[in-house]
């Protein structure tokens, strides 16, 4: 199989469902993510042949993208403002919304001149933490998660970046108690609701993991509740949380919010939609 074959059994196997310039670039992102070859390669020299392994992991690829499964998946990499995670089942795949998160974070301390610690809680893939590691070096980062196997991946990926990052395994929804004094919070925790499901596309339902995306319809602001609780302990004087929030939630979060001492300011993310809060202690 050459590198041209390679790609007219994407368009063969695509084209039912997606645009030209989609295939292309899934096509593109395989060669280059998924087997480390130039994809211009396609271009210069398209009857470059492919050996036995790259001709498996091309096929096996149009396969899992024909039943949904995300690109990031396939491929094992995500792309996160300006680095590179590792990504599989076991986080959910970084999204440009919380991008837009991390900016406001970095905008706010942009002169920073010492030492501040810094928690985000639901790391995941740790995209949030250590992307805030990566661009502002006085913050002293932890990432919390709830399973061992999770943090294992955050770890990796801080390593990929080169950026040191402590790990903090711990249930957030029983963090009331836990005494660890930080200056500012941030959180993309799980918010989307399940009678939100039916609106949901079969990448997200079939492969991204439940646990980090769901929260339940009678108490969808659970994992909100419980952050505030722990920050009413151990947020410092002067201390900051940012919250990624369902834009379906937030006048509910906002009242509950108003039960703390906090200023609070919202932002929208680039399609309009409330997504960001940012909580200053009074
Ligand atoms: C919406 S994801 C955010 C992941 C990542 N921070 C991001 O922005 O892409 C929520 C994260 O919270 C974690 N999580 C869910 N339930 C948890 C719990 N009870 N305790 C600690 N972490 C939990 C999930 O494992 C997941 O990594």
């Amino acid at each position: 199989m050459t590198l041209r074959d390679g790609h007219e059994l994407f368009i063969e196997g695509l084209n039912n469902f997606l645009e030209q310039a989609e295939i292309d670039f899934i096509y593109k992102s395989i060669l280059k993510n998924g087997l480390n070859l130039d994809p211009i390669q396609l271009s210069i020299k398209p009857f470059t042949k492919l050996n036995f392994s790259e001709e498996i992991f091309i096929k096996e690829s149009l396969l899992k993208i024909i039943a949904h499964e995300p690109l990031q998946y396939v491929v094992g990499i995500a792309h996160f403002r300006d680095i590179i995670l590792k990504v599989d089942k076991r986080v959910l795949i970084p999204r440009t919304e919380t991008e837009e998160l991390v900016n406001w974070v970095l905008d706010d301390f942009e002169t920073l001149d010492k030492q501040l610690k810094l928690i985000d809680m639901g790391t995941g893939s740790g995209c949030i933490g250590i992307a805030l590691a990566k661009a502002q070096p006085f913050f002293s980062v932890y990432a919390l998660d709830r399973d061992n196997d999770i943090l294992e991946l955050t770890l990796e990926n801080a390593k990929l970046n080169r950026v040191q990052i402590k790990c903090v395994k711990k249930d957030m929804t029983l963090i009331k108690d836990f005494n660890f004094k930080v200056n500012v919070i941030v959180s993309n925790p799980p918010y989307v609701m399940i009678n939100e499901k039916k609106q949901m596309k079969p990448n997200v339902l079939l492969y991204e993991p439940h646990k980090a995306i769901f929260v339940s319809d009678a108490d969808p602001l659970l994992f909100y509740r419980m952050i505030l609780e722990f920050a009413s302990k151990n947020l410092k004087p002067k201390g900051y949380i940012y919250f990624e929030i369902n834009p379906l939630l937030v006048k509910q979060l906002k009242e509950l919010i108003a039960t703390f001492s906090y200023t609070v300011l919202e932002r929208l993310d680039i399609f309009g939609k409330p997504r960001m809060l940012r909580l200053k202690k009074k």
